[in-house]
């Protein structure tokens, strides 16, 4: 036997016990006669003290960190006890050891504030992972899956495995490919996502699926994308929007009681596509802080609901100023002009406004220029365009952005989508100056009602903004079926009707970041052929890529819906990181690349060779 227990478990309770423990050497301290040893696995550390005879045989071993030590001796009582480690009350005194494993000296220090920089860690994962946060972030990943797991075995959903060789699933982005030996000059795709066969278990009559599984994407990487994610992939049957709403609620807030022990008991709030956009420029909005954007001109075209209400209810007379004129040309020539109203900033200097200007003129956020009023403590006004606004509009304007004394209200001017989208990052970047973006708080929404196409510029046509299996609002269907795709006018594709048509789907937010997303599926053969038809495919063609399913839809296809939760997303939000890659035992760099296995790799000739393959890079 290695060992009787880990270096986490002993206790006051166990003193005078002979135990065996079995581990890696953490750290060695000297003191003359006796040394200690900290014994390091994934349960915790257990002080080891060598005294007399045992500690001249240590010695002579020439112990360095990580060695793997097997040590056997009695639990007493520690003189100084460490009330920071769960075994701290403790040490063992011991009698004999033996090395397991020698190690090379570790290239960073294996601990919490390790001195290795990010590269290094992923070259050596195998001890990055040895170090207690990015542990701890693995337990957490356990349990957020074992939670979901629970909670849908509740639930009667069954889990069923989906092949990973296929063909393309259209989820927006490039597909990896397999070459297929047996069949030269073809290829299979990895899944975008187990989109088609999930709904295909739903013809089978599985009506309550679900899986945990990788997807794999070829997109830009980011903090919070990975080309090889997991999703918890569920689809239903026999159900409506509201009842997949209900269902995946219930299961985040399973997740969020069995792993957090926090309760949400709240119904989580809801709004639409379009009014995420027009209060925060943004549809996956950050409610964790209100900082609502005020639109004070919009075009007629875009979000002519909420612009024709706000125009209604502003009995201040601001809103029509700016339509009319306001005698400031940055906001009279501008299509969009959108100002939020940054609590307690009014004290801000020349160089700090100065520095925010500069942020929003970053490539990033593409802003010619920053307007503001500093709404003074004591009732007065200060702006960057005072010349063009007397003191009266200035008070009207601030007032429109809800601010008070003391805030500072920040304007931003120019085309609609990059101003709205600029605002959306200053909201985002004035909730973290302020400290209005707690780690440890958490904030679901549900966003609702997102447009079934966007206009794709550069193709002139539409293409579908979730994937083309999702369906319109049952009320919009005619809007497909009366009118022709085609885009006559590029400039003015908001006006075809096609640019108006809802979907029933809907995507949950989390701390502002999407952690899912699904819809109610198209699930009869006419209206699936129309909506690939609606994306410029030709009939042989969508029967070339879908085929099977258009066929399956002909045997009984039953009405169903369903959503994904990106489940490596959902860990780092709760684990409070920004990165999903502290969640990922095996993650990518950004270049897309495995530092630690080196791939992807070059492959020999006769491997080319068998699959038929010339590649235009040198080959080794
Ligand atoms: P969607 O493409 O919205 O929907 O994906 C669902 C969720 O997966 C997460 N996600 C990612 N996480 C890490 N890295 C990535 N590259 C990545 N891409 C997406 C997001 C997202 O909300 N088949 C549909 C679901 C459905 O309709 O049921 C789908 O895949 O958190």
């Amino acid at each position: 036997m290695y060992r009787t227990h880990t270096c986490g478990e002993l206790r006051q309770s166990d003193v005078g016990k002979k135990v065996t423990l079995a581990g890696w050497v953490q750290t060695t301290r000297e003191f003359g006669p006796i040394t200690f040893l900290d014994l390091r696995d994934r349960y915790g550390i257990t002080q080891l003290n060598f005294g007399g005879a045992i500690n001249a045989r240590l010695k002579d071993e020439h112990l360095g960190r990580e060695f793997v030590l097997q040590a056997q001796g009695t639990v007493i009582e520690r003189s100084n006890k460490n009330p920071g480690l769960s075994t701290g009350e403790i040490e063992i005194s011991i009698e004999d050891f033996k090395v397991l494993n020698k190690s090379a000296v570790p290239p960073f220090t294996i601990q919490d504030d390790t001195d290795g920089g990010d590269d290094l860690r992923m070259k050596y994962r195998y001890l990055d992972l040895r170090r207690n946060a990015v542990r701890k972030n693995l337990e957490l990943r356990y349990a957020v899956g074992r939670a979901a797991r629970n909670y849908l075995h509740g639930q009667g959903f069954m889990d069923i495995e989906t092949p990973f060789l296929i063909k393309s699933t259209p989820e927006g982005a490039r597909d990896f490919v397999v070459p297929s030996r047996m069949n030269p000059g073809e290829f299979y795709a990895l899944p975008q996502s187990p989109q088609t066969f999930k709904q295909l278990l739903m013809v089978s009559g599985y009506d309550r699926y679900y899986q945990i599984v990788k997807c794999f994407r070829d997109e830009d990487l980011r903090a919070d994308r990975q080309p090889e994610f997991t999703q918890i992939d569920c689809e239903m049957a026999f159900v409506e929007q509201e009842d997949i709403l209900h269902m995946f609620e219930g299961m985040i807030k399973h997740i969020f009681r069995e792993v957090k022990g926090i309760e949400i008991t709240e119904k989580v709030e809801r709004t639409t596509f379009d009014q995420a956009m027009w209060h925060y420029g943004n549809d996956k909005p950050d409610i964790r802080f209100a900082l609502p954007i005020a639109n004070l001109k919009t075009p007629a075209s875009v979000y002519p609901i909420q612009r024709a209400k706000a125009l209604k209810d502003d009995t201040s007379g601001i809103l029509n100023a700016f339509q009319t004129g306001t005698g400031f040309p940055v906001f009279d020539d501008a299509e969009t002009v959108v100002a939020i109203a940054a609590p307690g900033l009014s004290e801000y200097t020349r160089k700090q406004l100065d520095e925010l200007t500069e942020w929003v003129k970053r490539p990033q956020i593409g802003m010619k220029g920053l307007a503001y009023i500093k709404c003074n403590a004591d009732g007065t006004y200060k702006s960057s365009f005072d010349k063009f606004f007397p003191e009266t509009e200035l008070k009207k304007l601030a007032e429109y952005a809800g601010a008070k004394p003391g805030d500072l209200v920040l304007v931003l001017a120019g085309p609609e989508e990059r101003t709205r989208k600029a605002m959306s990052e200053l909201r985002l970047e004035v909730g973290n100056r302020q400290g209005l973006r707690k780690k440890d708080e958490f904030k679901l929404l549900w966003v609702l009602d997102f447009p079934l196409f966007e206009y794709s510029e550069e193709d002139n046509r539409w293409v579908a903004r979730h994937h083309p299996f999702t369906a319109p609002k049952p009320e919009q269907i005619s809007v497909m079926i009366d009118n022709d795709p085609t885009i006559p006018d590029p400039t003015a594709y908001l006006q075809h009707p096609y640019a108006s048509v809802k979907a029933n789907a809907y995507d949950m937010v989390l701390n502002g970041n999407e952690i899912g997303g699904g819809s109610i599926r198209i699930f009869q053969r006419e209206l699936q052929e129309k909506m690939f038809a609606a994306l410029g495919m030709s009939p042989e063609e969508a029967l070339h890529k879908f085929g099977f399913l258009l066929g399956a839809f002909e045997y009984g296809a039953p009405p169903h819906g369903g959503i994904a939760f990106g489940f490596d997303r959902l860990c780092s939000i709760m684990g409070g990181s920004e990165s999903i890659r502290d969640f990922i035992a095996f993650p990518k760099n950004n270049s897309g690349r495995d530092v630690m296995i080196d791939a992807p790799g070059t492959i020999d000739l006769k491997q080319l060779d068998e699959l038929q393959i010339a590649t235009k890079a040198p080959v080794k």
